[in-house]
């Protein structure tokens, strides 16, 4: 249902939904089925096949370039590739400013079956492997824009580095989505994202997907997600399906949200670091401009400390205190009650809803203003 030439509204739109049928629905409901009726050639168990499954991976398979398996979250994605692709003994490395989960998954369970390791910041990742210091290493595990700082890395010259060293590539694609940033295209092995954030969108479910070059990758995946038992079920397939026709609208209006707070933010007196890779003052805002196709919604700050922020909450309508990111609603985490990122007491991470810009900004900015006397 999409064109090679379709924009991304357009395939966002369409992908993976059927040809129209007259008296059918655009995108049919989520099948409920553990065995289906026995007959030639047909699915017969749910754990191996599900029609609900295979319409939304062909859209995710459409977005990201390449073959796509869904898993039930974004950490049976992450765990899926590294199961799969590492043998004892193999060296692995994984972001230290990256989701806080994928460390502890690898530090407390990969290294049960002897496998070593490593951990590289975003920042300096260019360099090691430019130095060759990906020689030995299995995996690379690449996450950009890291989480929560917000660090862009170099991907196609990392994945070209590491691949002459003879090492796999994944990407975690979470933050941009596919739409932001395609990895498969610049050389990575692998795609990964947990879709239980801006790729859904609404706060609702837990989902991932690995997108893979080559068809024996994702083939050696879905084996494992058979094998292994990790099959998301349909509803939650079929909602994040129904929710992926309005991708482009909301990052849209998330990263113009995120770009306007930025902006009213960098410079307020209660706000130190504010990191937003869209702007042209941030660090990253070279790499973002060479390899991502569109902004985020995600920013990020710190406040004096831990009860600055709470004053900061208290004072503001709009901002919800939540975990988890890439949903309608405007949240704000302070990342160090989590005890996994390296990060202040103060720092957070603001993920930009679909509210009105304006009323937004006049919100944080009346929030951030009212904090004035408490520095
Ligand atoms: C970048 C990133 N990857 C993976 C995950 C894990 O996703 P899930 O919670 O769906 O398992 C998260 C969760 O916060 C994340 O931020």
């Amino acid at each position: 249902m999409t064109h090679a030439s379709d924009g991304d509204g357009t395939r966002v739109v369409r992908a993976g939904q059927p040809e129209p049928v007259a008296g059918q629905p655009f995108l049919p409901g989520p099948v409920f089925a553990a065995p289906f009726h026995l007959g030639p050639g047909e699915r017969y168990y749910a754990r191996y096949e599900n029609p609900t499954l295979v319409a939304f991976e062909e859209a995710l398979s459409t977005l990201e370039g390449g073959p796509s398996v869904v898993f039930p979250s974004g950490m049976a994605a992450i765990s899926a590739v590294l199961l799969t692709t590492l043998r004892p003994g193999d060296r692995v490395v994984v972001p230290s400013d990256g989701y806080f989960g994928t460390r502890v998954f690898a530090h407390e369970e990969l290294a049960r079956f002897d496998i070593r390791v490593e951990e590289v910041s975003t920042v300096d990742l260019d360099e090691v492997a430019g130095v060759g210091g990906l020689e030995g290493v299995a995996l690379l595990l690449i996450e950009s824009p890291s989480n929560p700082r917000l660090d862009v890395c170099n991907i196609e010259a990392v994945t070209e580095a590491a691949h002459d060293s003879g090492c796999l590539v994944a990407v975690d694609n979470t933050t941009a989505t596919p739409l932001g940033l395609r990895p498969l295209d610049l050389g990575a092995d692998f795609s990964l994202a947990a879709d239980t954030k801006a790729l859904s969108g609404h706060s609702d479910l837990l989902l991932g997907h690995v997108a893979s070059r080559g068809p024996d990758r994702a083939t050696r995946l879905r084996d494992w997600r058979t094998r292994s038992g990790t099959v998301p079920g349909p509803f939650e397939v079929w909602l994040a399906h129904r929710s992926l026709g309005t991708l482009e609208l909301r990052l849209d209006r998330q990263s113009a949200n995120a770009r306007a707070l930025a902006n009213a933010l960098v410079s307020h007196p209660a706000v130190t670091g504010l990191r937003y890779p869209g702007l042209p003052s941030d660090p990253s805002h070279d790499q973002f401009t060479r390899e991502m196709r569109r902004p985020v919604g995600l920013l990020s700050f710190e406040l004096a400390d831990a009860a600055t922020v709470q004053s900061f909450l208290s004072a503001s309508r709009l901002a919800v205190a939540a975990t988890s990111f890439g949903g309608l609603h405007t949240t704000v985490d302070r990342r160090a009650q989590w005890g996994g990122d390296r990060v202040p007491e103060g720092f957070v991470r603001i993920s930009c809803g679909c509210e009105d810009t304006a009323d937004l900004v006049a919100d944080f900015v009346a929030a951030a203003d009212s904090l004035g006397s408490l520095q």
